[in-house]
């Protein structure tokens, strides 16, 4: 099926020493450059200095506060993104605090667009981070996808150089998951540029 091209961010959630995160985002990536409807730019929050001590006012009075300069470049990318996948862990039934700290940096930047979500973890599967993230971006206007990809208890489903020991479903349940954003991400484009005209 040939795809108008449009912009996708994966975004990196956890940033402690040894996690696993960047072995489930390379696999994605992976599938979102086949699907061939997106450009597709991976960011990493480990990379990022990410102050867990926002600014003095709230996003809806100064949407766009000071950053410091590697936040800043990364809030540049999410700015120019159509659509987001978030690749998250759970951490104590929940999203780890970089990511939810990364989310309040921004505001503008998830507004009117669509994500969609990769969770990995011990038996939850990032389930119960992604129920959070779903509540957190309907307060941010964002749309976020029915379809997920979940690896509950990661190591049986991924070998020790991080390949998938049976692809075919999971590759299968990303695609299906990047028809959707491909979906909404046109749609909101559309969308966006009536409102911008108006
Ligand atoms: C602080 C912390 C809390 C965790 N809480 C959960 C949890 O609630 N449910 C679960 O299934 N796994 C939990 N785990 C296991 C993680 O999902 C697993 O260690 C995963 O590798 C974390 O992602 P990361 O390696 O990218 O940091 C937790 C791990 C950490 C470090």
């Amino acid at each position: 099926m040939p795809h108008s091209s449009l912009r996708l961010a994966v975004i990196i959630g956890s940033v402690r020493d040894g996690r696993f995160g960047p072995v489930v985002a390379a696999w994605f990536a992976e599938q979102a450059q086949r699907h061939g409807g997106f450009e597709v730019d991976v960011i990493d929050l480990a990379d990022v200095e990410i102050p867990l001590a926002l600014p003095a006012v709230s996003p809806s009075i100064e949407p766009n506060p000071e950053r410091p300069p590697s936040l800043a470049a990364r809030t540049e990318r999410l700015a120019v993104a159509d659509a987001f996948v978030v690749i998250t862990p759970d951490y104590n039934r929940s999203l780890p605090a970089s990511l939810k700290a990364f989310i309040d940096w921004h505001y503008t930047q998830w507004d009117a667009k669509t994500i969609g979500f990769v969770g990995y973890s011990g038996a939850s599967g990032g389930l119960l981070a992604i129920e959070h993230l779903r509540q957190i971006f309907n307060e941010l206007n964002a749309h976020t996808v029915r379809n997920y990809v979940s690896f509950p208890r990661y190591p049986l489903f991924f070998d020790e150089e991080g390949s998938l020991r049976e692809p075919e479903a999971p590759n299968a349940a990303a695609q299906a998951m990047l028809d959707q954003l491909h979906w909404w991400a046109s749609a909101l484009v559309a969308a966006r540029d009536v409102a911008a005209s108006a």
